[in-house]
């Protein structure tokens, strides 16, 4: 079943028409996770996640009074050291930002919804709905809410969750903010306040980054909560929806009966999460662990960590690295993590000196990946691999077949960030991201890649059903159950003729 979600209130649900007058038992609806894994256009950013065939009551009363949420309360103040920063915020905008410069990120298909929806129920349905299927599909991406001092990316943006909840053979659609400590200082304010990574170039980066930081130690700006946006990535966890992004810790947000999104606050397990929370965590399916990681410009440089079924943080894994880091995703296999030490770094020197992007890419450095025991309390374990220099936002999926690891992933040769706020055509042209699979062979230490497919790939979902399984076996399985299928159907149509022909004489 296809479901399209809608960008804006007026967008319809279309079911396909194979479902059409069939109504499934629940059950069966439970074991087989129908997933949805359209892929919108790589530039559009967006986020999906299923939460389908679950009662209500799994992820929508569950939780709700744990006291292991925190609730989010900045106290930002407003003074007359508030309005002098935001008048040599004005002048340094003025005398040193290219204002000529397009800010892509924020027209056309990318144009932030200016309010919230709030639920609008009864949307026109195209098909059927099956009257069994229960669920939300959900979908995050930055959504700004007020315009920008300066500079933005798509990095940028408070995170807006889209949900459509459909019951009873009804869809329900609504968009929120995630009440982020950011925004919530925001709307105090009523204007932009916080730096954006649009800002972090040259000169002006600095002065902007030490904007911030003066408002923050004359207590105009609270960072208690952090300054995330949550506007990266969904995961559904412990019973526990989490809005993610990778400089914070998670926001949980609830889904009400009506289909209304609520921020209830954020999650720190107990206080035993003091690092970034990477937006890209892994849930084994089959132990229903979280497995994930932050990385930071301080030593440790990255930290694992391991979340248990019912929701226990283990004790920080740090991985030693040889300097700061981009580190967008991971992945895991039945037993291993795998951790990718790939050339973007951070180099807040070099934004200064020559203009460039905080992190940047050396194309003269090998990519190194590497394979820890994924219950490992060290990294005394952890085997590096090397491979041609690339970088990697975003991994499909990895497994284990005999001695080696397969990682299958979207490589990318010689990114550009400095394009990344480039028109369409522009971020294309410098991102051409391609299938790879990537093979580490445990025993001898050696590794190797093959490339799976032309660019540009990014992005990739799988059903997680199947996260850190060898999905070529899936594969060949759903052939062999294919050609079963096919030699089934032969010999019913083989048999339908003898009896035709029997039925003739
Ligand atoms: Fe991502």
């Amino acid at each position: 079943m296809l479901l399209l979600l809608p960008t804006r209130p007026h967008c319809s649900i279309t079911a396909t028409k194979h479902y059409q007058n069939k109504t499934y038992p629940q059950n069966q609806l439970r074991n087989h996770r129908p997933w949805a894994l359209q892929h919108f256009s790589p530039s559009s950013r967006w986020r999906l996640s299923l939460l389908n065939s679950v009662s209500d009551q799994t992820f929508m009363e569950e939780k709700i009074n744990d006291d292991s949420i925190l609730s989010v309360d900045p106290k930002p103040s407003k003074g007359f050291s508030s309005k002098l920063i935001d008048l040599l915020e004005a002048l340094v905008v003025k005398f040193m930002h290219d204002t000529s410069l397009p800010l892509n990120y924020l027209s056309g298909n990318f144009a932030p919804l200016r309010d919230e929806t709030p639920p609008v129920k009864d949307l026109p349905v195209h098909g059927f709905l099956p009257e069994c299927l229960n669920g939300e599909f959900l979908r995050v991406g930055p959504n700004p809410k007020f315009d920008p001092v300066a500079g933005y990316l798509w990095f940028d943006g408070d995170g807006m969750i889209h949900g459509v909840r459909i019951k009873d053979g009804k869809a329900t659609y609504a968009s929120r903010y995630v009440k982020t400590s950011r925004l919530k200082q925001e709307e105090f304010f009523g204007a932009a306040k916080l730096m954006k990574i649009g800002d972090l170039k040259g000169i002006f980066g600095l002065l902007m980054a030490n904007m911030q930081h003066l408002r923050t130690k004359l207590k105009i700006l609270d960072d208690s909560y952090g300054n995330g946006t949550a506007n990266t990535s969904l995961v559904y966890h412990h019973g526990q929806l989490l809005a993610l992004q990778e400089t914070d810790k998670p926001y949980v947000i609830k889904v009400l009966e009506g289909g209304d999104l609520q921020t209830l606050g954020m999650i720190d397990y107990d206080k035993r999460l003091t690092h970034s929370f990477s937006a890209h965590p892994k849930v084994d399916p089959v132990t229903g662990e979280m497995f994930t990681y932050g990385y930071s410009h301080m030593p440790p440089y990255l930290i694992y960590r391991v979340i248990s079924k019912d929701g226990f943080m283990h004790d920080p894994v740090p991985i030693t690295i040889p300097e700061p880091i981009m580190m967008h995703d991971f992945a895991i296999t039945e037993n291993y993590s795998i951790f990718m030490d790939l050339p973007m770094h951070f180099r807040p020197k070099e934004m200064v000196k020559e203009k460039k992007m905080l992190y940047s890419f050396d194309p003269t450095k090998k990519a190194r990946f590497g394979v820890l025991p994924r219950y490992a309390k060290d990294d005394l374990m952890i085997k590096w691999f090397e491979l041609p220099n690339c970088f990697i936002f975003h991994n499909a999926n990895a497994w284990e077949e005999d001695e080696e690891v397969v990682l299958i992933t979207c490589r990318l040769e010689n990114p550009n960030l400095d394009m990344v706020s480039g028109n369409e055509d522009e971020v294309l042209r410098c991102f051409s991201n391609e299938l790879y699979e990537m093979r580490f062979n445990m025993k001898t230490g050696s590794a190797s890649q093959k490339k799976l497919s032309a660019s540009s790939v990014d992005f990739p979902r799988i059903n997680e059903s199947y996260t850190g399984k060898d999905m070529y076996m899936v594969l060949e399985h759903f052939w062999t159950a294919f050609q079963r299928l096919q030699e089934l159907s032969s010999l019913i149509c083989m048999r339908k003729l003898r009896q035709e022909k029997q039925c003739c004489k």
